[in-house]
């Protein structure tokens, strides 16, 4: 591994999926999959195999199609999860068994009725059981943005040293601050025995919306993955979103951090998951939502049309979208109107310009949005409509 590549993690079809109402079958996690495949992710984590014959089937599937990405099965730290993970990933070409536990106090005192030293032995032999079928065991210390530093660096000592290939480090409840995960990373560099062995990983959640900040945080201080989805979708408020964290790293090269991504595919695959699970995307959201690229204000949408960079800090083809879109409302300019007039057929003078701006303002301040229909209606019905037409 490149000791500047940051490998990318998709959870989509497993941490996503937990949303109530956006199940999905085999048959649209595999086309999925194959779309993940091609964008470029490391990994695909395809499913819970124990959780359910779907999940185990889904998996298997996965693992049959997928010809590039690492194909990755969650488990508990229990034998029969990761047999039962082992046997679903049986045809993947790269395989790799997730298994973990709780350790934060609150995950061994309520969720285990157990102590800090049983925890480590589950943990260890989970991780050597998971060895006997894979070579690429991740584990995963759940609830580690709660977790006491000190003993997590104990955990994932004792972890390597069975065998673990990658660490994961999750903020479950999305409670940590960047600086907070960032330093944990830190600490987790510098304490932990071993440490170079493995590959430590990001896993945060957005319950703050801090999750895509806490994992720049967490790779900027040593991680080498991030788990995260296609459009943010996970329980609660989500997960990391798999765009951000790519384009972030993108757009700072001076980070010196890159991804396998191809990034002009991040728009498809934010539609595909979308329209496969029935979750909208929030048009607002960064670099897929509907409104990421459109402009509305009078002054940005004269900035825009002078040099588009004035107020975009990402070319919409590099994540698949065609264009900047001018959207007109009664906030817009004469720039705005003249620009998608033009776009339209028409290009007006100064003069007939002034005259279509006032009707277009009086559409504008009735219609929430105009569109190109409108826009040859006003035209057609303001005094300059014939002379455009002559
Ligand atoms: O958020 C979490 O802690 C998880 C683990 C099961 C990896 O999803
Ligand atoms: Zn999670």
């Amino acid at each position: 591994m490149n000791k500047n590549n940051v490998h990318i993690f998709d959870t989509t079809l497993r941490d996503g999926e937990q949303v109530p109402g956006c199940k999905l079958n085999t048959k649209q996690k595999v086309i999925i999959a194959n779309k993940l495949d091609e964008l470029g992710v490391d990994v695909i984590e395809a499913g819970f195999p124990i959780s359910s014959p779907g999940d185990f089937n889904s998996v298997h599937e996965i693992s049959k199609v997928v010809k590039n990405a690492t194909v990755c099965g969650l488990t508990r730290s229990v034998k029969k999860d990761i047999g039962v993970a082992a046997q679903a990933l049986k045809y993947a070409k790269k395989p790799r068994i997730h298994t973990g536990i709780g350790t934060s106090d609150s995950h061994i005192i309520h969720k285990f009725n157990a102590t800090r030293e049983q925890i480590i032995e589950r943990a260890i032999g989970a991780v050597k059981y998971a060895k006997t079928f894979v070579e690429d065991v991740e584990f995963y210390a759940e609830d580690a943005g709660r977790t006491d530093n000190e003993f997590l660096a104990q955990v994932c000592e004792a972890v390597i040293k069975a065998g673990a290939t990658v660490l994961n480090i999750p903020d479950t409840t999305g409670y940590c601050l960047p600086e907070e995960y960032g330093a944990k990373m830190k600490y987790l560099r510098e304490n932990v025995k071993g440490i170079d062995k493995a590959i430590l990983s990001c896993h945060c959640h957005n319950d703050l919306g801090l999750a895509t900040a806490n994992s720049i945080a967490g790779v900027v201080n040593g991680a080498r993955q991030i788990e995260c989805t296609i459009n943010g979708v996970g329980e609660r408020a989500g997960n990391t979103s798999l765009e951000e964290v790519v384009m972030v790293l993108k757009q700072h090269p001076y980070l010196n951090l890159d991804t396998n991504i191809n990034t002009q595919l991040l728009y498809s695959t934010s539609q595909l998951v979308s329209e496969s699970m029935g979750m909208f995307v929030q048009p607002n959201k960064a670099i897929v939502g509907a409104n990421a690229f459109s402009h509305s204000s009078g002054i940005h949408q004269d900035g825009v049309i002078k040099n588009r960079e004035t107020y975009e800090i990402i070319n919409p083809k590099d994540v698949g979208v065609t264009e900047s879109s001018i959207v007109l409302t009664a906030r817009s300019g004469r720039a705005a109107l003249a620009y998608r007039a033009k776009k339209v057929g028409y290009e007006l003078t100064k003069i007939q310009l002034d005259k279509v701006y006032s009707s277009f303002l009086s559409f504008a301040d009735v219609k929430k949005e105009v569109c190109d229909d409108d826009i040859h209606a006003i035209i057609k019905s303001s005094e300059i409509g014939n002379s455009i037409f002559a």
